[in-house]
């Protein structure tokens, strides 16, 4: 029955994994899923395809009405695959590897800070809440997305560490940049995530803490499902 159903997915647990660039949540949050079986949502993907989406029309980034309304006649729609990169649509055009290019990282965080856009974005991040679980990443999943979620992780790691590990992604990758340039675009993409009036990056009141800089991504993940255990949510 539809109602019950509804009440499955409301009451399926969360645990929500905030925080800046590089910080390793997209990793860690990845594992974890595998670990568990649970579902994983990447939300910045969803602001990366709105920014993209923007930056093809030509919308000014600061159009927070026009980029809603181009959401609502060409959606962004995140098909999971498994153990597999997800597939992300703007409309039914697939998006591809575009999506994690650096200009288009920037591009997000710009539409990102939209209330319009925000709003948009809503629905289609509270859909992933599935049986048996899901893993949440980005930056309000615990403060606005999942505000009841049993486990509300914020990971950090210093700036520099966080640099050299975008390097690595992006150069795996065959996406060359600076170290120097990375740590500057670091920054500015924190000032700015972090600075804005709309649910901006920081941590729930009830967040659990965790500073990544010396750790590899399986310890951060041993860590964290351990304290899921400890709160009886796995
Ligand atoms: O996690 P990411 O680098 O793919 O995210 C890209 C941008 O999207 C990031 O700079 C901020 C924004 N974002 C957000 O505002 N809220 C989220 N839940 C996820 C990402």
């Amino acid at each position: 029955m539809p109602v019950m159903n509804l009440e499955a997915e409301a009451s399926a647990p969360v645990i929500t994994i905030d925080g800046p660039v590089g910080s390793g949540k997209g990793t860690v949050a990845r594992l974890l899923a595998q670990r568990l079986g649970w579902h994983y949502l990447d939300s910045g993907l969803l602001y990366r395809a709105a920014g993209l989406a923007a930056l093809r029309r030509g919308l000014p980034l600061s159009d927070g009405a026009a980029i809603a309304a181009l959401l609502q006649t060409l959606p962004i729609r995140i098909e999971a695959r498994g153990l597999e990169e997800p597939r992300v649509y703007l409309g039914e055009e697939e998006l591809g590897d575009a999506l994690r290019m650096e200009s288009v990282g920037q591009a997000a965080s710009q539409v990102a800070a939209l209330p319009e856009v925000r709003a948009a974005l809503v629905d289609a991040q509270r859909a992933f809440r599935r049986p048996p679980g899901l893993i949440a990443d980005g930056r309000d999943m615990g403060t606005v997305i999942f505000p009841d979620a049993g486990l509300k992780v914020f990971l950090t790691a210093s700036a520099e560490a966080r640099a050299i590990r975008r390097h690595k992604q992006l150069k795996e990758k065959g996406i060359s940049v600076t170290l120097s340039r990375l740590l500057h675009e670091i920054r500015e993409r924190d000032e700015r995530d972090q600075s804005r009036p709309v649910a901006p990056l920081k941590a729930a009141d009830d967040a659990w803490f965790l500073d990544s800089t010396a750790w590899s991504a399986e310890e951060v993940a041993e860590a964290i499902h351990a304290e899921a255990r400890r709160r009886g949510l796995v």
